[in-house]
């Protein structure tokens, strides 16, 4: 019997170079704490803590959290957060909540009532929801974590 080494081509996605992931508990203290781990990653990270973007990432998480605890809450189940900065330059923060049955509008004429979504809105550079199945959702929102023309991080 002859061995022979049998090549296997995987598919490979590209993967964005830093990501973060993590479970958070559906209570206002689970929203802070995703804010607040939100900060210490993008700082680990290199990014500068008082820099204009992680401020505009932190509150964009913090907004996002907020709806999932107020609005996509299901008892006994948390939310997840998730950061991955992109090839493009861009941060992508998403977070999942349980409750796959309401879903904000991603349009923006329909981002009215709340002041939440228009935060989201003014501060992204785009955002959306779409269904984790099986029956949960992401709201995601992008910002742009570089300075138009620049191919690294920029001193904010
Ligand atoms: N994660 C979510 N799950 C279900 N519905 C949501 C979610 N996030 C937002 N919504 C819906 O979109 C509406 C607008 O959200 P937005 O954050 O702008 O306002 P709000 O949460 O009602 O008030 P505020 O953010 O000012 O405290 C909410 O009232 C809710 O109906
Ligand atoms: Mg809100």
């Amino acid at each position: 019997m002859t061995s022979e080494s049998v090549q296997i081509e995987t598919p490979q996605q590209p993967t964005p170079a830093q990501q973060f992931t993590q479970l958070f508990s559906a209570t206002r203290r689970g929203a802070r704490l995703a804010r607040l781990l939100a900060v210490e990653q993008l700082v680990a990270w290199g990014w500068p803590r008082d820099g204009e973007r992680t401020d505009a990432v932190a509150l964009v998480v913090a907004e996002l959290a907020a709806n999932a605890v107020m609005h996509g809450r299901l008892d006994g189940r948390g939310f997840r957060l998730g950061l991955a900065l992109l090839p493009s330059g861009r941060l992508r923060i998403e977070v999942t909540d349980p409750c796959g049955e309401r879903l904000p509008s991603a349009s923006r004429e329909a981002v009215e009532g709340g002041r939440g979504l228009v935060i989201v809105d003014a501060l992204a550079a785009d955002w959306g929801v779409h269904p984790y199945p099986p029956s949960g959702k992401t709201v995601w929102a992008e910002v742009s974590a570089m300075r138009a023309g620049v191919g690294r991080p920029p001193c904010w």
